[in-house]
């Protein structure tokens, strides 16, 4: 199946002369859910505002469901809802007036059908004559939501959907977007959470100073988060790892006084316990031991160590 977002060759430099991405290449598959996942000013948001054509890219094309976005721009954005980072509510309007109007927006005819729907399945519709101004942070983020399905796109990007959100608003968010999901739409959302990319997403993406470092299976991503490290400090340094010790994936650092053993901690078997008994028949005695999970940011960095 074509991909319903293609993106090629994408860069941008801002006119304040810096580059917020460079040579992103991505394929959005139809239906998914997609995770983007990176730290504060990594290029998410501004990845998402080039195809929903609020930035202008600097290089490259991308194109929606075969549209190309700057030549063919109203066809593309038709086919997207977009969920903002920002908070930017009309604050006199009723929730009503202005998730209708969203949708008139689109050239789309009026549907009251459709807005009670939506409004019903973001718990809104007993607001729907509140004014944006008297609602809460997390009602206005629904309102939002609202607003960008009210004309049924193909595409929902959800730019930082949690931030500032309670626990059950999250629960519900995450529950419409399964339902959405289901319903053919595809989902692209950014986070900064690692859990939360596990928690929804099919594919996550990892970008990091404006390069698309990854983009993988869900499942994939977690065996590599899955693995762990044990520090172990010896009591005497050594000058280098005895032969009987090669079949463990370990390492010595530059003074020899501690050995890092990468294991999986989602395996049966994670080879601790014949690792200790091999030390001690090596004579090797220790210390002290530590273990550490690695992070979304080992990941980064040794990413980033993979391609210098
Ligand atoms: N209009 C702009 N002019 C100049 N630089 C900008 C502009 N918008 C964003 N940037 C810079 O581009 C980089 C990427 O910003 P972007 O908002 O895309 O990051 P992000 O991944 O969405 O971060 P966050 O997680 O904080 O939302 C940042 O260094 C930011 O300062
Ligand atoms: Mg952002």
């Amino acid at each position: 199946m074509q991909p319903i977002i293609s993106i090629s060759k994408l860069s941008k430099t801002y006119d304040t002369g810096f580059t917020a991405l460079r040579g992103v290449e991505l394929e959005i598959r139809r239906g998914e859910i997609l995770a983007l996942l990176g730290p504060n000013g990594a290029g998410k948001t501004t990845m998402i505002s080039i195809i929903c054509g609020l930035v202008n890219p600097s290089s490259g094309t991308v194109t929606v469901d075969g549209h190309d976005i700057i030549t063919d721009y109203r066809a593309a954005r038709s086919l997207i809802g977009l969920v903002p980072q920002e908070l930017h509510t009309e604050s006199f309007e009723t929730v009503w007036d202005t998730v209708s109007f969203s949708r008139g927006l689109f050239g789309k005819k009026p549907n009251p059908a459709l807005i009670e729907s939506v409004l019903r399945d973001l718990s809104l519709y007993d607001k729907k004559d509140s004014q944006i101004m008297t609602l809460s942070g997390g009602m206005k983020r629904r309102v939002m939501i609202a607003k960008a399905l009210a004309h049924e796109p193909a595409i929902l990007f959800l730019d930082e959907p949690t931030a500032g959100v309670d626990v059950e608003l999250r629960k519900d968010m995450w529950q419409l977007v399964r339902r959405l999901r289901a319903a053919g739409t595809t989902i692209i959302l950014t986070t900064h959470y690692i859990e939360e990319a596990e928690e929804i997403a099919d594919r996550v993406g990892v970008i990091n100073k404006g390069e698309l470092l990854l983009v993988e299976e869900k499942t994939e991503l977690m065996r590599k988060l899955g693995q762990k490290q044990l520090m172990l400090e010896l009591r005497e340094p050594v000058k280098e790892l005895p032969a009987a010790l090669a079949r463990y994936n370990l390492s010595l650092d530059d003074e020899g006084s501690q050995l890092v053993y990468l294991y999986d901690s989602q395996a049966a078997r994670t080879g601790i316990t014949s690792l200790l008994a091999d030390l001690n028949k090596s004579g090797i005695t220790v210390k002290d031991l530590n273990t550490r999970q690695s992070s979304l940011e080992d990941i980064f960095v040794s990413l980033v160590r993979e391609r210098q």
